[in-house]
């Protein structure tokens, strides 16, 4: 039977990158799902503090991705979901699986050498601003891995951008595995569920991921947006002075996003999709993709809406889903504690 793991930071509300490459693959495992299959889903506020947050907006944004995921479609009667931080197995396993990970293998890490990037000083290139970085942001790939581990998950979906996180898991798991190694290798080696549109693109600048941190708003879609708000975003969506529509992912980057947003609403292949652009223009493309859009979206929205205001059933959710949880991972860390020496 398989173990599905995977997480979503509190940090607002998920835009469509969110929702096509992971929620909504969430719903489909969760649909597809054997009677012994066992689906978690987790808020990840911890991670959330790498950044810094403003205690009032992430108090509301953690409650409001619950009610997000519920609006979608997760079943808390079939899936676990909880709060990350109502599971201190999670920092437990951190710290032990910290004592066992290189540095070298952190320092590789893409999202770490981004944020090193971003603090060199201006007039001098070699020297980082450590000022600017907290620990946390280096090891939060060890708490990703130990949030999967704890529920010694077997697959993981995710976006492209969490791809290089789930092979560090995995080494993780491994390098665990072979240095306690009384008894079989205690945790399964993680795999990556990725979906065919694993890495939406930015509205703006498609050169760059969409993502919840770009300062610019038009650049993403949120779960919440309304059709005017959906149509004035796609209308604005940067694409190329190209004659017609192809799909090129490379010569034609806003284009081809467009087309495989289409493709995943509709639950099509995106050559199938560009074909039927093939004498069409950017405009009627944009059309199609809004309506697509605002129909996919429509549903969870007025389900989000209804669900956000129930503050009593919201927190009998987390509660279930926290207790699930950690029955679940206390299992994982009586093995782990026995394993190290400090049971
Ligand atoms: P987060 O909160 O940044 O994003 C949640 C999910 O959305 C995916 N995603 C995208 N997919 C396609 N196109 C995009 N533009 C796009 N932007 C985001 C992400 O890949 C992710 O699947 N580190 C994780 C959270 C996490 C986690 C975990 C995930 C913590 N522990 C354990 C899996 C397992 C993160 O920051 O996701």
């Amino acid at each position: 039977p398989r173990v599905v793991f995977s997480g979503i930071q509190p940090t607002g509300i998920p835009h469509l990158g969110n929702y096509l490459g992971a929620l909504s693959n969430w719903v489909k495992l969760q649909k597809n799902a054997g009677p012994e299959d066992e689906l978690i889903f987790s808020i990840v506020g911890w991670h959330a503090l790498t950044l810094p947050q403003d205690p009032v907006a992430l108090r509301a944004a953690r409650s409001d991705m619950l009610s997000v995921l519920l609006a979608i479609g997760i079943d808390p009667n079939r899936s676990i979901v909880f709060h990350q931080d109502q599971n201190l197995h999670h920092t437990e396993l951190c710290w032990i699986l910290n004592c066992v990970t290189p540095l070298g293998k952190l320092r590789r890490m893409t999202t770490w050498k981004a944020r090193l990037a971003a603090s060199r000083n201006a007039n001098d290139e070699s020297e980082v601003d450590e000022s600017l970085l907290n620990a946390g942001l280096f090891t939060y790939p060890v708490l990703q891995a130990a949030d999967i581990l704890a529920y010694r998950a077997t697959h993981v979906p995710v976006g492209e951008d969490q791809r290089q996180h789930l092979e560090l898991s995995r080494d993780i798991a491994d390098i665990f595995n072979r240095t306690f190694n009384q008894g079989p290798p205690l945790f399964p080696l993680p795999e990556c569920v990725i979906t065919p549109s694993k890495r939406v693109l930015s509205l703006k600048d498609p050169t760059s991921k969409m993502s919840k941190s770009s300062p610019d708003i038009q650049s993403r879609i949120l779960l919440t947006d309304t059709g005017a708000q959906i149509r004035a975003k796609i209308r604005g969506a940067v694409t190329d002075s190209i004659q017609g529509v192809t799909y090129d992912p490379v010569n034609r980057p806003g284009t081809s996003n467009l087309l495989t947003i289409l493709a995943a609403c509709t639950d099509r292949e995106v050559l199938d999709v560009a074909k039927t652009y093939q004498h069409k223009g950017h405009g009627q493309l944009k059309t199609d993709v809004a309506d697509a859009v605002e129909e996919l979206f429509k549903h969870p929205r007025s389900e989000f809406e209804k669900i956000r205001g129930e503050a009593s059933y919201l927190l009998k959710i987390a509660k279930d889903g926290a207790e699930r949880a950690m029955t679940r991972s206390e299992r994982t860390l009586l093995e782990v504690r026995s394993r190290i020496g400090l049971s």
